[in-house]
This record gives structure tokens, C-alpha cells and sequence, in this order.
């Protein structure tokens, strides 16, 4: 069992990004890849858990999962997610979900008559806080992708959202976050914290996933 602490452990994740369509031909999206997410799918599964992987639009490979499922839309993600929260045990939000969409896309394709254009977006639901706030929630694992005050941002958003770990990453920058083959964590819970340094996502997922194995396990021994 020591190798595969997860055995039995039922567990949503969420990987990628959202597409928010404007028009029949164009959407407002992110540049994550889905490589921390799927890396991460894989590592937990490796160790005994049985992962639903909820995707937003990758080029990747299938990565070695039980189920996935597919989505394009904030929304459908949104759906997704708490169609299956109820059976879960661990619930990880990898994904970067547009935080606004038009409010109706255009029925058809937007035309280039007027030299500037205006763009109405309303709020898309917040699926990690919605999960977290459920009346007997899994343990939760927030990521926050941050360009500036990492730490504090991250911070706010695990005592703000009720999160039991989150897993920050600087994006913007030369190396890691989006798109990269590599990416560093600083991984914050409520009596404690670790930095996982720069280094490949595969590698970096595996050490994650020990550390989201061990916190989970002492939540349940408590
Ligand atoms: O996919 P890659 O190219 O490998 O890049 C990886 C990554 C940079 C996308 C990943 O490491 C990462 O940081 N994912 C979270 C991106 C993000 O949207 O962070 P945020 O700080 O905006 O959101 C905070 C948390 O709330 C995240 O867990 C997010 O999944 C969740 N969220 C946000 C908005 C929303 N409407 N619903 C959510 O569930």
C-alpha cells in the first residue's frame, strides 16, 4: 500500500483551459496546455487513485486515466464537475477557467464594420469554490497561477475559497507556468508549506501528487 497510498481514492480533476465562444468561428481563450494537469491525472493514478480527468481543449496525448471527458466551455466544465462532485474523494482544480464569457455569443460571424468593438462578459461560476463550499466536501486542491505577490495571493485564495491545499505557480515569466515543458510549485496547506523547485512537469506532477497523498491521508486520520 505504501506505494500506492491513493488505492480507492475517487478523484475529479480539471485540466486545461475553457474556450468562451464570441461567434459561430472565435473564442476568447488561455494558454494553458493541459501538460500540468494531465502529468498530475497520471501521477495520481499511479499512485491507486481512479481519476475522471475533466479536459478543456488540448493537443496532448490521451493521457493514462479511468475516464475523461471532454469540454470546451466554462460552463460545460462547470457542469461537468458537479455532476460527479458528490462521488468523489479528491477534487483538483488544474485547470485555467476563464473567469468571464460574452454573455451570448453572436448568432453569426462577427463583422469588421466599426474600428473599435466592445465586448460584454459576465462572471463564469467558480467551480474549485463552489466544490469546496458543497456540505460534505472532498479534500480540495486549489492551483493559483499568479504573476506578482505569489505567495499572498495564494494564500488569500486557500483561506477565502476553504481549500485544504493549493499549489501556486509564477506565469508570465521566462520559464514555467503556461505552455512550458517545466514549472515550479510553492505548495501551501493550512499548518504548513513546500517549494517544489523548477523542473519538468512529469517530474514535478510525481512529487506533487506524493505530497496531495500524504496531507490527504493525515485529513482522513484526524
Ligand atoms: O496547462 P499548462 O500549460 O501545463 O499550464 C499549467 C497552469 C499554469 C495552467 C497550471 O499550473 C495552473 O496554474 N492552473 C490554474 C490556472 C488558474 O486559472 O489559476 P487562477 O489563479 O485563475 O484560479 C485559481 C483556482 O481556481 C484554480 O485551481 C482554478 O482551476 C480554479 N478556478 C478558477 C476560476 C473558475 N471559474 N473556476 C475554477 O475552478
Amino acid at each position: 500500500l505504501a506505494a500506492r497510498p491513493l488505492t480507492g481514492v475517487r478523484v475529479l480533476l480539471t485540466a486545461g483551459p475553457t474556450r468562451e465562444p464570441l461567434d459561430p468561428v472565435r473564442f476568447l481563450g488561455n494558454r494553458s496546455s493541459g501538460r500540468m494537469g494531465f502529468a498530475l491525472a497520471e501521477a495520481l493514478e499511479t499512485l491507486g487513485a481512479r481519476v475522471t480527468l475533466i479536459a478543456g481543449p488540448t493537443a496532448l496525448p490521451a493521457p493514462r486515466v479511468a475516464e475523461r471527458i471532454d469540454v470546451e466551455t466554462a460552463l460545460e466544465m462547470h457542469s461537468a464537475v458537479m455532476a460527479r462532485a458528490a462521488d468523489c474523494d479528491l477534487f483538483v482544480a488544474t485547470a485555467a477557467v476563464a473567469d468571464y464569457r460574452p454573455v451570448e455569443p453572436a448568432e453569426n460571424k462577427i463583422k469588421k464594420n466599426a474600428d473599435a468593438l466592445t465586448l460584454h462578459l459576465v462572471r463564469n461560476p467558480d467551480i474549485l469554490a463552489e466544490v469546496a463550499a458543497r456540505p460534505s466536501p472532498p479534500f480540495t486542491v486549489g492551483f493559483a497561477a499568479e504573476t506578482d505577490r505569489v505567495e499572498e495571493y495564494a494564500r488569500d485564495k486557500l483561506t477565502r475559497k476553504g481549500l485544504n491545499m493549493i499549489a501556486a505557480n509564477h506565469v508570465g515569466g521566462e520559464r514555467g507556468g503556461f505552455e512550458r515543458a517545466e514549472n515550479a510549485l510553492t505548495v501551501i496547506w493550512r499548518n504548513g508549506q513546500r517549494e517544489l523547485p523548477m523542473m519538468d512537469k512529469t517530474r514535478l506532477a510525481r512529487e506533487l501528487a506524493a505530497l496531495i497523498a500524504e496531507r490527504y491521508q493525515e485529513h482522513h486520520a484526524a
